[in-house]
């Protein structure tokens, strides 16, 4: 088990990322794994009871839209709780293990700095998605910052 709710295509790779992870000192676990429809609406809503509808979009998807209803996608965290959430993860030895090493499990680190025109989203350093690592290598050899631009659909970065 990988502690958290994940499509069992994932589960296998996602333990392994952890433990190789952990073995290079490098402590962290999953969060935030599946979520169902009504608990992506409740979460989105929340955010726009506190933001306002606009700001929300740029960090929170509309119930429907969120990766994390696939199942292939989860929150990494740092054991220590450093920057949980938070945009100063990427700057931690966790979030730095999991740009350099996600791929090769088949994650990737789905909302970048360099992509965040294209999907719409602030950088989220610990929101990775479970896409194997044939895609994982596609994106390092042709240096495309998104899926979006790898499966050639157009920038979303709004509804
Ligand atoms: N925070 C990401 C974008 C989600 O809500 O799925
Ligand atoms: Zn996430």
């Amino acid at each position: 088990m990988a502690g958290v709710p994940i499509d069992k295509r994932a589960g296998a790779p996602l333990q392994r990322l952890l433990k190789d992870a952990a073995r290079d000192g490098v402590k962290i676990y999953g969060s935030n794994g599946y979520r169902s429809w009504g608990w992506q609406r409740s979460l989105y809503q929340s955010y726009v009871n506190r933001d306002g509808r606009a700001a929300a979009d740029t960090f929170s998807a509309r119930p429907g839209y969120s990766e994390h209803q696939t199942g292939f996608a989860f929150d990494a965290k740092a054991a220590d709780g450093r920057c949980s959430l938070e945009s100063c993860f990427a700057g931690t030895k966790s979030g730095q293990w999991l740009a350099k090493h996600a791929a090769a499990y088949g994650f990737v680190v789905r909302y970048t700095p360099q992509n965040s025109k294209v999907t719409g989203y602030e950088p989220e350093p610990w929101h990775l998605r479970y896409v194997g690592t044939w895609l994982t290598g596609y994106l390092n050899e042709t240096k495309l910052p998104s899926l979006e631009q790898a499966f050639k659909m157009p920038a979303a970065p709004s509804y």
